[in-house]
């Protein structure tokens, strides 16, 4: 079983995507419902009704919900709250992943669930929430996911019960399994931190700028966007190298040119964000970045320029409360 935190987006196109492929699950949303029905739009435009389980809070009666695998599908900014709200309801042994845009938070997680294995995902799929509990799926792409540090919950869970170290793959399978079989291309990744800090360098370019100038993904191929990409991400690889994260400088643009050219149609999520008025991940993301330059004395004047007009932005539409 898989209880999702988040009915963003994300949480959302997972829900539909592992209840079409036959896995138990069940949602936890902050905000009250009685719409027991979720509306998705596959890729290929084919719309079903789905009915879900919901209630704002996570289910830990039986046996096989105090075992499901919690799946945090929250903005980056409130992953810990969102989590902390539930900590009454999460078993020490409950594997918790979380998939969200930015960097950061894995950490903090750790400091209050010491116990719990903890996975980080990043996921290239997109999905468009078109109201809530209604959603588009409008991108494909890999998913990754892969232990935080060094897998120490679940290591010291297989000494427990007197198995190896080499048995972790098998505890985590009944994890991945049904994310596999849900979506395509899901991959374990033991290299997880270089494939978030790609995650994150590619927002930390496509999400601001988009933001900013309120344009389509597809737009940042325009001439006029070309020197302040590649000069964004010159900063991104020297602050990455100085964290130990080799990207080569043509290889990192490639990929954020094909990131652009694959959802040229779409608006960024922090493009909505600023749309709809609602605060943005740029704290995890660009901040992020900015903290790790800080850290290195290293100087990251274009990312300073793209946080700063965002929270600009942020801040001229002081914005009711974020729901997750
Ligand atoms: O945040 C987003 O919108 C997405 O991560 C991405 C890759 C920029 C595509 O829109």
């Amino acid at each position: 079983m898989i209880q999702i935190i988040g009915a963003g987006a994300i949480g959302c196109l997972w829900l539909a995507k592992l209840q079409q492929s036959g896995s138990v699950c069940h949602l936890v949303s902050r905000s009250k419902t009685t719409n027991l029905t979720l509306q998705f739009t596959d890729l290929s435009g084919e719309q079903s009704l789905l009915t879900v389980s919901i209630s704002q809070r996570l289910l830990n009666t039986s046996a096989e919900q105090k075992r499901s695998t919690i799946l945090v599908c929250v903005k980056a900014q409130h992953v810990v709250s969102a989590l902390l709200a539930q900590q009454q309801y999460i078993d020490k042994k409950q594997t918790l992943i979380l998939m969200h845009n930015g960097y950061g938070c894995a950490e903090k997680v750790r400091k209050h669930f010491p116990n719990n294995p903890i996975i980080c995902a990043t996921t290239a799929n997109a999905s468009l929430l078109n109201a809530p509990l209604d959603i588009t799926h409008t991108g494909i792409g890999p998913t990754y996911l892969g232990p935080f540090t060094d897998l120490a919950a679940v290591k010291a869970q297989t000494k427990e019960k007197g198995q190896s170290a080499t048995q972790l793959q098998h505890i985590l399978i009944p994890v991945i399994e049904p994310l596999q079989q849900a979506m395509p291309d899901v991959c374990w990744s033991e290299d997880i931190v270089k494939k978030c800090w790609l995650k994150l360098a590619i927002n930390a370019v496509i999400n601001p700028l988009t933001a900013i100038h309120q344009i389509q993904n597809g737009k940042l191929k325009y001439s006029e966007y070309t020197v302040v990409i590649q000069s964004l991400v010159a900063e991104i690889v020297a602050i990455a190298k100085a964290e130990h994260i080799d990207f080569e400088l043509l290889t990192l643009q490639q990929s954020i040119d094909q990131v652009i050219l694959a959802t040229a149609k779409n608006f960024s999520s922090m493009n909505r964000d600023i749309f709809y008025h609602r605060p943005t991940e740029i704290e995890f993301i660009n901040g992020y970045l900015i903290k790790k330059a800080q850290q290195h004395n290293l100087e990251a004047p274009l990312l300073h320029e793209l946080y700063n007009k965002v929270k600009v932005l942020e801040n001229r539409s002081a914005i009711a409360e974020d729901k997750y």
